[in-house]
């Protein structure tokens, strides 16, 4: 697997598959690499000739009361995982390259309207922060193919609509979340809960589940529904932001008249903050 720290050095890899008509799948992360990630740049290899990852903790998004220091940095555990995984090449950009003049300086990327609610209210600027770094990523690389991750739903829909916006020529895929055996969606924030509440976290998936039926049976009171996962949240000590049955594509509350359903989720256990989701297809 190569390895580039600079656009320069990275753009010398990307111009030779160029010149042999390969094509490149494109998967940015912050790194601290689990199964989830692997799965997407599975997904990347299966669509493209090439694989390309990269690594950068973005201190763009990150809010002023969160933690950018304290993101876990395992550079030597993701790039064996990157290399077992068959992975191309791997970019490690650093943030003098990114934001040569600062944070403050740079311009912005607002996606409208899908950043209002749930993770956009709840981290003001996330999103502006994650819409920027993957635009420059995008401009530095220009993949045909980037692969996200559906776990994190919101972020999926808002790239999906900035590409959609600007015209941009890269295809957007979304790919299933990788679940334990217990159901629990992988997380870098998994390694956070003691054995107790891991056990206890796999309660998320199994209430979002127990909704979905209930809709695809035929419930169409979304705000009761919600109501009832709600306290069965409540009462199994998670501390909820949302539980939102939600349009899939504008992400705005469900009505009787939707047929493609997301149900997003953030359900904390003391401090670690959980996000899930699960989609409804009613055609
Ligand atoms: O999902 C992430 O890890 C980040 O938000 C992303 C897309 C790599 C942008 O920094």
């Amino acid at each position: 697997m190569y390895q580039a720290t600079s656009v320069t050095e990275l753009r010398q890899y990307l111009q030779h598959w160029k010149d042999h008509e390969q094509s490149v799948a494109f998967i940015p992360t912050m790194g601290n690499l689990h199964a989830g990630h692997m799965s997407l740049i599975e997904k990347g290899q299966s669509l493209c000739d090439r694989s390309l990852c990269s690594i950068f903790v973005n201190p763009m998004q990150f809010g002023p009361n969160e933690d950018f220091n304290h993101y876990p940095r395992t550079l030597d555990s993701d790039l064996a995982q990157l290399e077992a995984a068959g992975c191309d090449l791997v970019y490690l950009p650093t943030a003098s390259e990114l934001y040569p003049q600062g944070l403050d300086k740079i311009t912005q990327v607002q996606v409208t309207d899908l950043t209002d609610h749930y993770e956009g209210a709840h981290r003001p600027g996330h999103f502006t922060g994650v819409a920027t770094v993957v635009l420059k990523l995008f401009n530095i690389v220009k993949p045909d193919v980037s692969v996200f991750g559906k776990k994190d739903f919101q972020q999926y829909r808002v790239i999906s609509k900035m590409v959609a916006d600007l015209n941009l020529d890269v295809q957007i895929i979304g790919q299933e979340t990788t679940r334990e055996a217990s159901g629990l969606a992988t997380s870098s924030r998994n390694q956070y809960l003691d054995d107790e509440q891991t056990d206890r976290a796999a309660m998320i998936y199994q209430i979002l589940r127990d909704a979905a039926h209930q809709i695809s049976e035929g419930e169409r009171d979304y705000p009761a529904t919600e109501q009832r996962a709600l306290a069965k949240l409540e009462q199994a000590g998670f501390k909820t932001d949302y539980f939102k049955i939600c349009n899939a594509r504008t992400l705005l509350p469900a009505g009787p008249e939707d047929r493609d359903l997301v149900i997003l989720v953030t359900a904390a256990l003391g401090v670690t903050r959980l996000l899930d989701n699960i989609e409804v297809s009613l055609w």
